[in-house]
């Protein structure tokens, strides 16, 4: 039997948590007792999960847009003083684009690469210093099934998603020694606001629920075995994804 963390205090900081998956991870690991701090563009989503939560108070909502310069300065000053450290970063946050190769824009492809690889990037290596004073020091990823495979129309989300499984996988093996674990979630069609915009035609039957991705990210935080998991990959059951 794997032992299991007691995570009660705990503290997580979660991108994207006003909706989808970023809000149901957010649920999860405050039902396990972490305090969170819980960062999106949109303030009254961010309000929301926390209210869902039942403990507010030790919710921290810090909206923010996240390709602003400033952003993760200021994320990283709140997280040191008045949050007092970190021990779980979920890189959630993040855009899709269904648009033929030809038509898809510098500008679109400059967003994408941002806010799916760049802004993980700078999350990882700003909170390091944060994560190696933890009992239980990890690092959440959200990739996609286009981590690995490419989809028409989906060239620059590929692109992005692609990057940041590099960048994971690279990253777990090199502070493994220090015995912070880098997971990457790579789901496919999960039903959220990206997928109810992307496709509008489908329902959310065969499709995976937020909840299924937010017990697997619990999962990955409370145990710590000899095993090192250093992917997850989630297919809707019988189907192609395509996010
Ligand atoms: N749904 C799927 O089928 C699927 C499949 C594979 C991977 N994923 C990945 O799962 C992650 C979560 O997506 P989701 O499905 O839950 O979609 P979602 O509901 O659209 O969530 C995306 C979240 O990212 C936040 N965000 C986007 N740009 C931001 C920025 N510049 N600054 C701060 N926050 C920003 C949004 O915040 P605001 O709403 O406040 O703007 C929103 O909460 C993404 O990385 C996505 O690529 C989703």
């Amino acid at each position: 039997m794997l032992e299991k963390i007691d995570l009660a205090g705990k503290k997580a900081l979660i991108t994207g948590a006003g909706g989808g998956i970023g809000r149901a991870i957010a649920l999860r690991l405050a039902e396990s007792g972490m305090k969170l701090a819980l960062v999106g563009r949109d303030p009254q989503k961010l309000v929301r999960t926390a209210a869902l939560t039942g403990r507010p108070l030790d919710m921290l909502v810090l909206p923010t847009d996240l390709e602003k310069p400033k952003a993760i300065d200021e994320i990283l000053r709140i997280l040191s003083g008045h949050f007092k450290g970190l021990d779980v970063l979920v890189n959630n946050a993040g855009a899709a684009l269904n648009r033929p190769f030809e038509e898809t824009s510098e500008a679109e492809f400059d967003h994408l690469m941002t806010i799916n690889a760049r802004v993980p990037f700078v999350l990882c290596q700003r909170t390091l210093p944060l994560l190696r004073q933890s009992e239980c020091p990890t690092i959440i990823n959200v990739g996609s099934v286009v981590s690995h495979k490419g989809y028409i129309y989906q060239a620059a989300y590929a692109a992005s998603k692609h990057a940041l499984l590099g960048l994971s996988k690279s990253l777990a093996k090199e502070v493994a020694p220090e015995g912070i674990r880098v997971h990457v979630i790579s789901p496919g069609s999960v039903y959220t606001d990206m997928i109810r915009i992307a496709r509008p035609d489908l329902g959310p039957e065969g499709m995976i629920a937020p909840e299924e991705i937010a017990e697997l990210a619990a999962f990955l935080v409370e145990h710590r075995g000899n095993a090192i998991i250093d992917e997850i990959e989630l297919h809707r059951t019988g189907k192609e994804p395509f996010l």
